[in-house]
């Protein structure tokens, strides 16, 4: 299928969406903007729309490659995918495996501190309310997914992180935490969104330093080139 780009379907803070003539199927074209903070913090990074494209769809296919369905189905150019249709689900996902940002602030924790297990976080997808953080009876009782779909979907989550963690590891890359989102495909639950800097913790392995979108939201410099860097490392 050679998709043609329909209407502009939803644009977000990093990726627009466009309707195909193909039902089932969406593109999503990556932007440079960069925001943090809720989108308090306002910027751009060159050359991300190609690094986010082409790290997300390497990512899908190696987890393709180990039985996780996700909604990739092809790249169409340097800053564009081709995705199946998914409805959804409002749930940001993050898995930790050190303690980072947000998790290292609200429970007083030094960053880098390891976590004998992974740390798997919820957060309603909600700017007006900061995407809160909220756990499975909160996804239950709001009806955002079935008891049976959040089961699969922590599964899912912890098996993703398997795989990356060896990926990344073999690249010299930690994973620190990443974010991810489903949504409901042909009654099944697959990832959806994006596996990129903007959405994960990546610190060099041997010197710690920090080769991800923490670089935008905390003005550490060389910005482009740990994206540059990383992408580098995915595609080796
Ligand atoms: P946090 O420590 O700020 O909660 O972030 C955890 C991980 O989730 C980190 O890898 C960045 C990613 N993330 C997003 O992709 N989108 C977001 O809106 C936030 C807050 C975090
Ligand atoms: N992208 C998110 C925002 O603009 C947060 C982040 O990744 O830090 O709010």
């Amino acid at each position: 299928m050679n998709p043609t780009k329909g209407a502009l379907r939803y644009e977000g803070k990093a990726k627009k969406v466009y309707e195909t003539e193909d039902q089932q199927y969406f593109i999503v074209s990556y932007k440079t903007d960069a925001t943090a903070f809720d989108g308090k913090k306002k910027g751009s990074i060159d050359g991300k729309d190609r690094v986010n494209n082409l790290m997300s769809a390497k990512l899908f296919q190696v987890l393709e490659a180990e039985g996780i369905r996700t909604h990739f189905e092809k790249v169409l150019d340097d800053h564009e995918m081709l995705v199946k249709r998914l409805k959804i689900i409002p749930v940001e996902v993050i898995v930790r495996n050190l303690a980072a940002g947000g998790m290292a602030k609200k429970l007083g924790l030094e960053e880098g501190t390891a976590l004998f297990k992974p740390v798997v976080e919820y957060c309603l997808k909600s700017d007006e309310l900061s995407d809160p953080m909220i756990n499975e009876d909160h996804i239950a009782v709001l009806k955002l997914a079935s008891e049976e779909e959040i089961t699969k979907i922590k599964e899912m989550a912890l098996k993703i992180n398997e795989v990356l963690r060896g990926f990344f590891e073999k690249r010299e890359l930690t994973l620190v935490d990443f974010k991810l989102e489903f949504g409901r495909f042909d009654g099944d639950v697959i990832l959806g969104d994006e596996i990129s800097p903007d959405t994960c913790r990546l610190w060099d392995r041997k010197t710690g330093e920090r080769l991800d979108k923490d670089r935008f939201r905390r003005d550490l410099g060389l910005v482009e080139e740990s994206y540059q860097e990383v992408l580098k490392r995915v595609l080796a």
